[in-house]
């Protein structure tokens, strides 16, 4: 055998393995020299970076500095007779990169407890190498961002206590053969087991009965399982945490949790279609009297009587409800249960009686009474049974007594939340009181008078939302001296002043739409560097121009200025500074110059709306980036070109508008394959397009030819709160449509010059609502292909040159309620003007 030549690693492991013979003998309290090199490399092959919620400030891998003794390394733990590293805990220590499977971690054989727990290893797969550890007892890789397969050979850690690969983001997942190998065979030390939003969907719940019984703790919340829950839990009888929430179980809980003893907290929340018999929540209740815990969330326990949750475990802290559709009077003897800290009942609507204001246990801290019709009577007794009150959600309920005054006693308070109820006048000045207040939510009531001062010296505040309310005056220069505030609504109220002074630099969202405010966009908007979402519209009066700084804001995902009297160009940067931009409202407006030109690849867009300007030049081409891009709305401007034929290749496209410009030529599209098949509202009216009618497009509109059944709001999925709205001409008057309705077909070519005879194909578009053809030269009969357009509320074909007789097939239009064939050649039907008709009278019509 001659000499092969030695891979540069394999050279290392050879010197490494003298040193560490030498190191072990000399002295025997150091790090072996390997483990040292080991880790360092370990070290260098990932950068440090602070994660999005900067929670992580310390990166312990700071101290691993080369020539010091590794076993006094911040997070390394030694064997100290070997020397061998036997611990590493690298939890939240901003580690970033991947973690490939020739990584030197793999030779620190000797790891008996690995945390690699709230790192970024950016889409890592978990090697199959980590099966090498063979005396491992811990292994934690939550949130960690590893994703692919959890590899089978996991299943050779056979002396595995705790395992951890929850809140990978389901980016992992667990094949049903690894998940028996693994946790069945082989690993019977297991004791806990957290596998939450793993994707597991093909394991059969029923395979979860092969654990070991000793498990004390399983976790597996969003792991997609399906079916019903296995029918004898009752095996694993140490366990003391079980969360299953956030699966698609169903059918009813069995009765043997009952023999669960042990458990402290179980979570069944937030499931498809589980519920629990009157029954076993008996049994239940009678035998988990260790439970400190219960989550039921949207189990439906529409059978179990309120008053029965009463015999629950004295144990109880925390019990929540919400959503189990329990009817009756709430159980006001609930507090009873000595303990009991967090109660959340809401989204039972059902359940109404009073809450009760003396009694109650002294320790609650959260109470959740939102949409419940349970009347909370806000009197001195039951606030100054409240004072360790933190969380007080009571949106959308039935509280009695307007005068808030009292709550000011309320001193712990962490959050209030009175959202839609219908509290009148003004607010207290005693909210003043609760320093330690971080969310305030009074939206959406009838509070009036101005933003009280008070509010000045809750400088724990985050949360502010008192939109849809009757405020008043000014809004107060203090709200932007509070130091921690990130959010801020104030939408629809009657909001007055100037807004130029506004100062403040950590906000996050900030809406001030529907008040009266005017003056300039303030020139500290720039500054909030981590702004995320801007909404001054609809203030009507607010001026001067957009400046390009606004193209700072790198994290804005939402803009819009709609709706006021701003002038200016148009910052050319706004197609392309932020990749996370969604929205860009500047619609109603009075810009001048031309359409950002430059839209960058990758772009998050999904509504861009500029109509109502005075914009003018070509519609850029590069719009076509904006690949996610749903609605275009460019109507009423001073556009001049010819039909921008590229913007068929936009894929998601649904609401194109293009009116009132100075668009001409011809549109005989399309040019490419699936063009404009989304497209729901298409309106080209009031251009100067001539020539025969897009004939080419009526084949290629798909969602024209298909209903949907489906009505939502149209709106944002990058920013899911922001719903689209858009004006047009609805059934002859002109509409703003605050939301728009997915069901919604629209096609308006009118005020052209389309020429030629309106074809067959158009038969097609079943599912058009509204079809406007008006103002234009078309000749020729109307087809008696219409009446296939069996959707059709409103058919304006006026003012053409149309001849013939109006075919009878109209009269199967059942939904039209506006017919206008007026100004045309057609015959004996010249006294037909504007018919605004229900199906009877249009019926009636005809038979003349
Ligand atoms: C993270 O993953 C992305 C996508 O696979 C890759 O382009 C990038 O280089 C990776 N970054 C590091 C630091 O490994
Ligand atoms: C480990 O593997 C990765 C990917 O295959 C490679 O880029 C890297 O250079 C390798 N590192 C070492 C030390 O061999
Ligand atoms: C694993 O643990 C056993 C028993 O403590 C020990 O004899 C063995 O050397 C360990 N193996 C490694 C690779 O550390
Ligand atoms: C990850 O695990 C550690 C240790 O068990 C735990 O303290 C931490 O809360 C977990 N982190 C997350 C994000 O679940
Ligand atoms: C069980 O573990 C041993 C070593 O710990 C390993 O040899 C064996 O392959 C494992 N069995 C399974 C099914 O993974
Ligand atoms: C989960 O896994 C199933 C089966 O492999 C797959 O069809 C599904 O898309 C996965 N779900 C997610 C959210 O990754
Ligand atoms: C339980 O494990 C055995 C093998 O240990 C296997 O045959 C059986 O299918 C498993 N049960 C379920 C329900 O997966
Ligand atoms: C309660 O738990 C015991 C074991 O501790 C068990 O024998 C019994 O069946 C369980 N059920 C009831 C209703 O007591
Ligand atoms: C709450 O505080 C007010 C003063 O703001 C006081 O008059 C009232 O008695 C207090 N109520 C309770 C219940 O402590
Ligand atoms: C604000 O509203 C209050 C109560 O409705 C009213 O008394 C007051 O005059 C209003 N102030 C202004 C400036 O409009
Ligand atoms: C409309 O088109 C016809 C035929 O192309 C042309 O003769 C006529 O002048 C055009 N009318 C207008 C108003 O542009
Ligand atoms: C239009 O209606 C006629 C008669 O009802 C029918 O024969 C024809 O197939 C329909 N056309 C389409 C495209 O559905």
């Amino acid at each position: 055998m001659g000499f092969s030549p030695l891979s540069l690693s394999q050279s290392i492991s050879f010197i490494l393995f003298l040193f560490h013979f030498h190191s072990t003998i000399s002295s025997s309290h150091f790090c072996a020299l390997d483990q040292s090199l080991s880790l360092l490399q370990f070290k260098e092959s990932f950068s440090i970076r602070s994660s999005a919620s900067d929670h992580c400030q310390h990166p312990k891998t700071e101290s691993w500095k080369e020539g010091t003794d590794c076993c006094s390394w911040d997070g390394v733990t030694c064997d100290m007779k070997t020397g061998h590293v036997t611990g590493l805990d690298l939890a939240c220590s901003m580690l970033y990169g991947t973690l490939h499977p020739n990584s030197t971690l793999f030779s620190l054989h000797h790891l008996q407890q690995l945390d690699l727990s709230d790192n970024d290893f950016n889409s890592s797969h978990i090697s199959s190498r980590f099966g090498q550890f063979s005396n491992l007892t811990l292994l934690n890789l939550n949130y960690s961002v590893f994703a692919g397969q959890v590899p089978s050979e996991i299943s050779h850690l056979s002396k595995l206590v705790s395992l951890d690969l929850s809140d990978n983001n389901l980016q992992l997942s667990l094949e049903p053969i690894s998940f028996d190998k693994l946790l069945v065979r082989n690993l019977t030390k297991l004791r806990e087991l957290d596998l939450s939003s793993v994707n597991m969907s093909l394991v059969v719940p029923d395979s979860l009965m092969n654990l070991s019984s000793s498990l004390s703790s399983l976790k597996l919340n969003y792991c997609r399982l399906k079916g019903k829950l296995p029918s004898s839990m009752g095996k694993f009888k140490h366990l003391q945490y079980l969360d299953l929430g956030g699966n698609d179980f169903t059918g009813s809980i069995p009765y043997d949790f009952e023999q669960l003893t042990e458990l402290v907290s179980l979570g069944l929340s937030s499931n498809n279609d589980l519920s629990l018999e009157p029954i076993s929540f008996h049994k239940i209740v009678q035998n988990l009297t260790k439970l400190r815990e219960l989550d039921l969330g949207y189990v439906n326990m529409s059978l179990v009587a309120p008053n029965s949750l009463t015999n629950l475990s004295s144990s109880l802290s925390s019990l929540s409800l919400w959503g189990c559709g329990l009817q009756g009077k709430f159980p006001g003897n609930i507090f009873l249960l000595p303990k009991l800290e967090s109660l959340d009942m809401s989204y039972n609507n059902r359940l109404t009686g009073s809450f009760p204001s003396s009694n109650l246990s002294n320790v609650l801290s959260s109470l959740d009474l939102s949409n419940t019709r349970i009347s909370v009577y806000l009197e001195k007794d039951l606030i100054s049974n409240l004072k360790s009150l933190e969380y007080m959600y009571l949106r959308n309920s039935n509280i009695i007594r307007s005068d808030l005054a009292p709550l000011g006693n309320l001193t712990q308070l962490i959050l209030l939340d009175f959202s839609s109820n219908n509290f009148i006048g003004e607010i207290p000045s005693s909210l003043g009181n609760l320093v330690q207040l971080r969310y305030l939510k009074l939206d959406s009531n009838k509070f009036m008078g101005q933003i009280p001062d008070s509010l000045g010296s809750l400088l724990n505040l985050r949360t502010l939302s008192l939109y849809g309310n009757l405020f008043n005056g000014t809004i107060p220069s203090f709200l932007f001296a509070l130091p921690s505030l990130q959010y801020l609504d104030l939408h629809n109220n009657n909001l007055i002043g100037n807004i130029s002074e506004l100062q403040h630099d950590s906000l996050v969202y900030l809406d001030l739409s529907n008040n009266h405010l005017h003056g300039p966009i303030p020139s500290s908007i720039f500054k909030q560097e981590n702004l995320e979402v801007l909404i001054l519209a609809s203030n009507s009066k607010l001026t001067g121009e957009i400046s390009s700084s606004i193209c700072k804001l790198r994290f804005l995902r939402l803009l819009d200025l709609s709706n006021n009297s701003l002038s200016g160009s148009t910052p050319l940067c706004l197609g392309n500074f932020s990749n996370m931009l969604s929205v860009l409202h500047l619609g109603m407006n009075n810009l001048q110059g031309t359409i950002p030109s430059i839209f960058s690849k990758n772009n998050s867009l999904e509504y861009l709306n500029l109509n109502g300007n005075e914009l003018e030049g070509k519609i850029p081409p590069s719009i076509i980036s904006c690949t996610l891009l749903e609605v275009l709305d460019l109507g009423n401007n001073k556009i001049e070109d010819t039909f921008p034929y590229f913007l068929e290749t936009l894929p998601k496209l649904q609401i194109l508008v293009l009116k009132s410009n100075k668009l001409q030529g011809f549109v005989k599209g399309p040019t490419t394959y699936n063009s404009f098949s989304k497209l729901q509202i298409f309106d080209i009216s009031d251009n100067n397009f001539s020539e025969s009618l897009p004939t080419g497009y009526f084949n290629s509109l798909e969602a024209m030819m298909t209903l949907d059944q489906n009505m939502i709001y149209m709106g944002a999925i990058n920013y899911s709160s922001y719903v689209y709205s858009i004006e047009m001409i609805w059934k002859g008057v002109k509409t703003k449509f605050m939301k728009i309705q997915s069901t919604i077909r629209v096609l308006d070519l009118s005020n052209n010059n389309f020429t030629g005879e309106i074809p067959k194909v158009i038969e097609k578009l079943k599912a058009l609502q509204q079809l406007n053809l008006s103002h234009n030269s078309l000749t020729g009969h109307i087809q008696s292909s219409l009446g296939n357009l069996t959707n059709l509320e409103s058919l304006d074909l006026s003012s053409n040159l149309l001849t013939g007789r109006i075919p009878m097939q109209l009269e199967g239009l059942t939904f039209l309620a506006i017919l206008n064939l007026s100004h045309n050649q057609l015959e004996g039907l010249t006294f037909l003007a504007i018919l605004n008709l229900s199906h009877t009278k249009w019926r009636a019509i005809q038979h003349l």
